[in-house]
């Protein structure tokens, strides 16, 4: 081998190999200046033919409503999104269960008369917001606003599929008392997931916050793992469709590769 061509060779291979150390190494070192790296769960909507697991998102919906709505908005989502068809897949509600849930609260509306006035919501009105504004919901929460959920499930992570709630379960069962030596703020908790452990967020999950009205045991895990469901629906509602469709366009792709195989041979049977 010629001299130049070794040397050559010689720094592609050390170049790869800084590379991959520096890739390896990159994970470790942000995990300890952001938290703790969420451990992988195996969701059903993983994966080439994932789908929801329908009956865990609406459990988590009833989580959401009952426990995380009281400070966090849903800004993206409307009742109506709840019911059968509603937004890409449909949560699975019937019609009448979203007009019972919508009716619950009250929204801001005029009269024909033109004066400001208040009636119930209808599945068309947009999620209940628990704050006027975001001074008032920061003012309640120790000077930090709750962040919208409606897309959060896909705002965190490392941006892979699964990354966000892979990250939003953790840090939802990641409270646990600081370790020797960290020193948490008044008001503010100490969680493992997330960045920089110190959170304006209190945990909130303790076994049996709501009473699930198909007999699921609703444990601190069981909790965290159906809202997390629920929001990754809120975040990707037409993941399912996405996937049915990339299934389409891979068989589609396969048949026609024979097809057009069998037509070249056809074609180039006798001009040998
Ligand atoms: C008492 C108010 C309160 C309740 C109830 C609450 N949260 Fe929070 N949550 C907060 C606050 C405040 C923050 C911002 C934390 C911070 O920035 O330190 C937050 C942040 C978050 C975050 C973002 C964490 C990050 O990485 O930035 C997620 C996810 C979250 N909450 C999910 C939930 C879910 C799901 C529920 C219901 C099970 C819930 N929260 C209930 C107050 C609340």
């Amino acid at each position: 081998m010629p001299l130049l061509d070794k040397i050559m060779l010689r720094s592609v291979l050390t170049a790869a190999a800084v590379l991959l150390t520096l890739g390896a190494g990159f994970p470790a070192a942000r995990a300890a200046e952001e938290g703790a790296e969420p451990p992988a769960q195996n969701w059903t909507f993983g994966g080439f033919f994932g789908t929801f697991d329908r009956a865990s998102a609406q459990r988590g919906f009833q989580v959401y409503k009952e426990v995380c709505s009281t400070c966090h908005s849903m800004h993206l989502m409307s009742y109506r999104d709840l019911g059968p068809g509603g937004g890409g897949g449909g949560l699975g509600f019937s019609e009448d269960e979203v007009k019972a849930i919508a009716a619950e609260y009250k929204v801001a509306d005029t009269n024909d008369a033109g004066e400001p006035m208040e009636r119930p919501a209808t599945p068309a009105d947009r999620f209940h917001n628990p704050f006027p504004n975001d001074k008032a919901a920061a003012a309640a929460n120790g000077g930090k606003v709750p962040p919208d959920l409606s897309l959060m499930a896909k705002a965190r992570g490392a941006g892979g599929e699964t990354d966000g709630p892979n990250y939003v379960f953790a840090f939802l069962t990641g409270f646990h008392d600081a370790p020797e030596g960290v020193q948490v703020p008044d008001g503010l908790n100490y969680n493992a997931y997330f960045p920089g452990h110190v959170t304006a967020m209190p945990n909130i999950l303790t076994d049996g916050a709501v009473t699930y009205s198909d007999g699921t045991n609703a444990t601190h895990e069981q909790m965290a793992w159906d809202v997390t469901n629920f929001l990754m629906w809120t975040a990707e509602p037409s993941l399912e469709q996405r996937k049915h469709t990339g299934v389409k366009v891979v068989l589609f792709l396969i048949v026609f590769a024979g097809l057009l195989y069998s037509v070249k041979r056809k074609v180039w049977a006798n001009a040998h």
